[in-house]
């Protein structure tokens, strides 16, 4: 169910921000009535809402964030769930410490939706998007780290360049990274407008044909870099699997094809661990499987999704069971 279009802070910019993929996570999900839920990427409880009301009055959902921001909206957003809801304020790396000074030790249901929400992409002054002139801040936990200002303030080029390709798969990355260098070297480079204009520069007047804004690989790129988003997903996987109780079940909604990549190795590798020869009736090895895939593929939005929300439209859910 989406928020009422007034409800503050629901709607910034044009696009509120939409649960993705929600129907087939819920689904795929099954949580059982009375089920303990972790989400661990709780944003604008969308995928928590549809969760708590599938749990029914015995259940119990904890909601984990980065973004005080989102904290609070949640929080009103979810008050009708009284205290069978949860906020939580921290990053899911340390999903084992925040639960267990929750009281939680084990659950049955965890969902990550990665990546950021559309309210953080457009709300100008948290500085995500190229869209809005705005201090180039770009961190999800606005209240620790370095900003993405403080970052291209320092790096090596040659570091720049790979960050850019790498999460970015940007092809002009050298050409971006010495156009970023030059800059700094005139003036500080703090404003995400004047980090568009760099880029729109390098990019010359060929980008009008470009399918999306010259900058939108850059941005995506400098963003993974601040948030840490990709490092650590393998682990996360891991350390969320050994929470789950037997026959509970994990979803990950990725957004970019080295996060899918991380689930999928995770979820693999804990699916595949026993080396006993198939005859064998029980594990003798000692590395029993820890879980059954339960999305040999990955589930994919479909296109009266993607029209009503473009912003899907690169996601792909994984889903594995507890064995
Ligand atoms: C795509 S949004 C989640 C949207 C949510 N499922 C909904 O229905 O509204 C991702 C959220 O995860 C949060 N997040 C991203 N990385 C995180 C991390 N490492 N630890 C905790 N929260 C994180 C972001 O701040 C953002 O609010």
């Amino acid at each position: 169910m989406l928020p009422a279009a007034h409800e503050e802070g629901w709607v910034s910019g044009s696009i509120a921000h939409r649960p993705v993929l929600l129907h087939e996570t819920v689904e795929l999900l099954a949580p059982r009535s009375g089920a303990i839920v972790v989400d661990g990427t709780l944003g604008a409880a969308g995928h928590a809402h549809a969760l708590l009301e599938a749990i029914g009055s015995e259940g119990r959902l904890l909601g984990i964030d980065r973004d005080v921001e989102a904290l609070e909206l949640a929080r009103r957003r979810l008050a009708s769930f009284g205290d069978r809801f949860t906020p939580i304020h921290g990053r899911h790396e340390d999903l084992t410490s925040l639960l267990r000074d929750a009281g939680v030790f084990a659950c049955d249901t965890m969902l990550f939706d990665l990546g950021v929400s559309s309210m953080q992409l457009d709300r100008p002054e948290r500085g995500f998007s190229f869209r809005h002139d705005a201090v180039l801040d770009m961190r999800m936990d606005a209240t620790t780290g370095e900003s993405a200002a403080d970052l291209l303030a320092r790096i090596e080029e040659a570091d720049l360049r790979r960050i850019i390709s790498r999460w970015g798969e940007e092809k002009r990355s050298g050409a971006i990274a010495r156009a970023i260098v030059r800059e700094r070297e005139r003036r500080p480079l703090v404003r995400t407008a004047q980090l568009a204009a760099v880029i729109e520069r390098v990019a010359g007047p060929a980008a009008r044909r470009f399918k999306i804004h010259p900058a939108t690989r850059t941005f995506q790129a400098l963003r993974i870099a601040v948030n840490g988003e990709i490092e650590g997903l393998e682990r996360l996987v891991n350390d969320a699997v050994s929470l789950l109780r037997r026959g509970g079940r994990i979803a990950v909604i990725s957004y970019h094809s080295l996060e899918d990549r991380a689930i999928k190795t995770a979820l693999r590798a804990l699916a595949n661990r026993c080396t006993c020869p198939p005859r064998l009736p029980v594990c003798g090895c000692g590395k029993e499987n820890l879980v059954r895939i339960v999305t040999g593929r990955p589930v994919r939005p479909g296109d009266q999704e993607i029209d009503g929300n473009p912003r899907s439209r690169s996601a792909r859910l994984r889903v594995a069971e507890r064995l």
